[in-house]
């Protein structure tokens, strides 16, 4: 697992474990999606490009940096992935947001996609694809595959929780996507659920089953 980084914070592992519990609320389960990704876009962001600038204080001119020469944009996968955007909405308010959206065929069982809906200049942007749970890894990879077929170079993958095989996977296929991601949880059930994991992340968010 060498394109994984893991956000040990201990903050991060905290509301991880409030996800987990079955007994969190829709309200509280909605609002610790969106907390742990602002927490985890610190890390995300953490190499970002700066550059200095003059800026006037009430006291004196000052060189100061700024975020500078790189486009960013976020591609939730609905719907789950849309708590995770609003959550880097807060700290990052004029970044651009994609949407994919991907449903499994009856027949082969591959995800299809219904929806795709990004940035004109993506090509040309840094794309995270924000999925809380990275289990089979089929939804990452045709929202990868989405990506690349639009001429993305740079992606990363933003997940709360992941599977050791959806991990793989997405190592084994795109060798320059970094993962990031809360906790790599023992593997998945005969469903294709992570477990111990936290269930259906758009159930619990959206109260649906
Ligand atoms: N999708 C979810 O919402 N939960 C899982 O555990 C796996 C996939």
């Amino acid at each position: 697992m060498k394109n994984i980084i893991e956000i040990t914070h201990p903050l991060v592992q905290h509301k991880i474990t409030m996800l987990r519990d079955s007994q969190t609320s829709i309200k509280e389960f909605r609002e610790l999606v969106k907390e742990i990704s602002t927490l985890m876009w610190y890390e995300v962001t953490r190499d970002l490009p700066l550059k200095e600038i003059t800026v006037e204080t009430p006291i004196a001119s000052a060189q100061s940096k700024v975020i500078s020469g790189i486009k960013l944009a976020l591609v939730p996968i609905l719907r789950s992935g849309l708590a995770m955007a609003e959550g880097i909405e807060s700290i990052m308010p004029s970044i651009k947001i994609g949407h994919i959206g991907l449903y499994r065929e009856t027949e082969t069982l591959m995800p299809k996609d219904y929806y795709c809906k990004l940035p004109t200049d993506i090509e040309s942007s840094e794309a995270i694809v924000l999925e809380p749970m990275l289990a089979t890894g089929g939804s990452v990879c045709a929202a990868i595959e989405l990506l690349m077929k639009r001429n993305v170079k740079d992606i990363k993958i933003m997940s709360l929780i992941a599977s050791p095989e959806g991990v793989k996977l997405i190592e084994e296929k795109y060798p320059d996507v970094k993962i990031y991601v809360c906790s790599v949880d023992k593997g998945l059930n005969e469903d294709g659920y992570i477990v111990p994991g936290f269930g259906d992340a758009g159930d619990r968010m959206f109260g649906t089953k």
